[in-house]
């Protein structure tokens, strides 16, 4: 099953970009759904008809539904959010933080995303096509099950058991009700389940941007939390680009803007670029979406996605390996790397990944770190500490 996720800065032109996706796949023949998570309600008005918290059929193979993340966070974790906050207090989360953690708009759109899990495991589609929050929400809500599941194994194991194992710990907090015990389960399975969804290999995420700088340099920084957190990038897709004219404003305009694409060329090499044109009325309405998708993708496949590129371990000499990890549009002075344990710490302009070592790697020290062609290249040799016989 594919799962493609559209994101880029506010008012670009996402939801009515990711509703001409489906709108086009339906229209190739194949089952679609088209899941929003905005709250704003906008798909629903793009596609001119209301929307539901249940999938609802809007044309022939195109599904959609509106999904209220906060309201089914809400319903799902009212009897577990009181306690897990007060016991993210102890682990030493000050109240009002361990309160925000709770309330994070992020952590009510992965659930929205257990929801889509859920739609996806059914069956009943070939491709699930998600309209997503502005680029820094996606972001935090793209890296977020790794930290979530970091706290809850740490804060809120799952069983109750584990918890009274715990009791030292809690220092007075009485255990928690079954109730309780049930829905950090739930919340546990869903984190897991969501984090499947993400890392699964038909799932990726396209950037929606219009020609001009500061829309591009947003959706490069983009780019590059997205490959920090290992999820691909498939295609990016330039909206609202002014056709040229005769009067001198459309001219200059059509010139910059033809100035700017070439500069998205340039910052996503290999990366499949779709153009649409600024139309003279807003693309509502299925009809108008399957045009602009024709536009967009004409008669490549919608849903045709980029090959993967994982981290790579490369056996260079016999004594030592390259570690490499695509990481595009940044400096090596934004890049700070630690060792804990088995894993790596990568940080890269305020964004945190734990990068877990494979085997062999485990036993060597870090001993240089590179960035070229938009490539984090690591070299590791061997730790005579943990390598006995070896240098
Ligand atoms: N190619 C286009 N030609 C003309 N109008 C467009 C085009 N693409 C989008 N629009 C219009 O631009 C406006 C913003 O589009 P849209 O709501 O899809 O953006 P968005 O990125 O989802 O915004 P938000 O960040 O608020 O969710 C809408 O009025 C939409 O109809
Ligand atoms: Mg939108």
């Amino acid at each position: 099953m594919r799962l493609v996720l559209f994101t880029g800065k506010g008012g670009v032109g996402k939801t009515t970009v990711a509703a001409a996706t489906a709108a086009t796949v339906a229209a190739r023949g194949h089952k679609v759904l088209l899941v929003s998570t905005d709250t704003a309600h906008s798909l629903g008005d793009v596609l001119g008809t209301p929307l539901h918290d249940a999938p609802a059929e809007v044309d022939t193979g195109l599904a959609a539904m509106q999904i209220d993340p906060q309201a089914r966070f809400e319903r799902a974790w009212a009897d577990a959010r009181r306690y897990l906050v007060e016991l993210l207090g102890r682990g030493g989360l000050a109240a009002v933080a361990a309160e925000e953690l709770m309330v994070l708009p992020g952590v009510a759109e992965l659930l929205a995303l257990d929801s889509v899990q859920e739609q996806a495991a059914g069956g009943r589609y070939d491709a699930v096509v998600v309209d997503c929050a502005p680029s820094a929400e996606t972001l935090r809500l793209l890296g977020l099950p790794r930290v979530l599941e970091w706290y809850l194994e740490r804060a809120a194991p799952a069983h109750r058991r584990v918890v009274r194992g715990l009791g030292p710990l809690l220092g007075g907090l009485p255990m928690p009700g079954d109730a309780v015990v049930a829905a950090v389960s739930r919340l546990h399975g869903s984190l897991l389940g969501v984090q499947e969804l993400l890392a699964a290999p038909g799932t990726t995420v396209r950037l929606v941007l219009t020609p001009e700088s500061l829309v591009l340099a947003e959706a490069r920084r983009t780019a590059t939390a997205l490959a920090l957190f290992g999820h691909r990038l498939d295609a990016v897709v330039v909206n609202r680009m002014i056709p040229g004219g005769q009067d001198p404003w459309r001219a200059a305009q059509a010139g910059a803007q033809a100035a700017r694409l070439a500069d998205v060329e340039a910052s996503f090499p290999g990366v499949p670029i779709h153009t649409a044109a600024y139309r003279p009325g807003e693309p509502l309405g299925v009809p108008a979406l399957g045009e602009l998708g024709h536009e967009l993708y004409g008669a490549a496949d919608p849903l045709a996605a980029a090959a993967p590129e994982a981290p790579q371990v490369r056996r260079v000499a016999d004594d030592h390996y390259e570690l490499a990890l695509p990481l595009p549009h940044v400096d090596r002075e934004a890049v700070d790397l630690a060792r804990s344990g088995d894993e790596l710490v990568l940080t890269v302009a305020g964004h945190r990944r734990l990068l877990a070592l494979p085997g062999v790697l485990r036993r060597c020290r870090v001993e240089r770190a590179e960035l070229t062609d938009g490539r984090l290249v690591m070299t590791f040799r061997p730790d005579p500490a943990l390598w006995p016989g070896r240098r």
